[in-house]
């Protein structure tokens, strides 16, 4: 694995048109750390994840990545740091339904102008699916599609790896196995930034960053932060933004 980087903003905000999505976050995260990022509907945290790993640029502050400050990549260069620095595991595994577990961890190594079946086999092995290498996603049982997200996001052994409520759509035996998969990165030195909604999980990780109203809150309990705000919670239903889109597309080509 390359070295572990560490994750830093000054005083950044995101608007989308008269929408303040992040206000004035200042936050660090150290190399190897294991965070939770948690808040209510609506609160920033997916914003906050796509600034952090390069999908989205903030409108105001600075964000630096191992002491590259982003706002001096343009997007080719966002997408060469997102290939070399960052792994992303998102809700919704965005998996290619015509091909097999490994084709879809190799296409990772494709984007990264590589591809060793080798090292895509071992990704999953370490995951729990060596024994299913050429099962097609509709194969595959929705925890077993999110170890294979996991395994694309490990490939190419980034420093950093950004879960997006990655056990949002889990029952709860997949989302402890999901979770120990990210105990055990941790352990080897990957830093870990996940949301979740789950305060269980939370508890697990190093750390707790909590965000309401696009703001990083001190000292709230993880039972308050995680409440439902009615009119934010209206705001999901925002149609998927160029952020989620862009994800989507870039979640197979990290
Ligand atoms: N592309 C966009 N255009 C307009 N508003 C947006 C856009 N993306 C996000 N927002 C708004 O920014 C705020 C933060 O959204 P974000 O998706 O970051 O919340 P979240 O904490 O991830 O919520 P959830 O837990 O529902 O995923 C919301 O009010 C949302 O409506
Ligand atoms: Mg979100």
């Amino acid at each position: 694995m390359a070295n572990a980087i560490s994750v830093e903003t000054r005083h950044v905000g995101k608007s989308f048109g008269s929408v303040k999505a992040l206000d004035d976050i200042d936050l660090r995260i150290g190399s190897g750390e294991f965070v939770a990022l948690m808040g209510a509907s609506g609160s920033g945290k997916t914003t906050l994840m796509n600034i952090l790993s390069c999908l989205d640029t903030a409108s105001s502050g600075e964000v630096w990545l191992d002491g590259v400050n982003a706002a001096t990549l343009d997007e080719e260069g966002r997408r060469e740091f997102r290939a070399r620095h960052i792994g992303l595991v998102f809700q919704q595994f965005h998996l290619i339904p015509y091909l097999n577990a490994l084709e879809n961890v190799m296409l990772a190594q494709h984007y990264h102008s590589v591809t060793d079946e080798t090292s895509a086999r071992a990704a999953l092995d370490k995951v729990g699916l060596g024994h299913r290498l050429d099962h097609l996603p509709s194969q595959l049982s929705g925890g077993e599609q999110q170890r294979v997200c996991i395994a694309r996001a490990i490939v190419n052994q980034p420093p950093i790896i950004f879960a997006d409520e990655p056990t949002g759509n889990l029952d709860e035996e997949n989302e402890n196995r999901v979770l120990e998969i990210f105990e055990k990165l941790h352990a080897q030195g990957h830093t870990i930034v996940m949301v979740t909604h789950n305060p269980l999980l939370g508890n697990r990780a190093g750390r707790i960053i909590h965000l309401q109203y696009g703001r990083i809150v001190e000292g709230v309990s993880v039972v308050a932060a995680t409440k439902e705000i009615p009119v934010r919670a209206i705001a999901r239903q925002v149609p998927a933004s160029n952020a989620s889109t862009m994800a989507m597309i870039e979640s197979v080509a990290p």
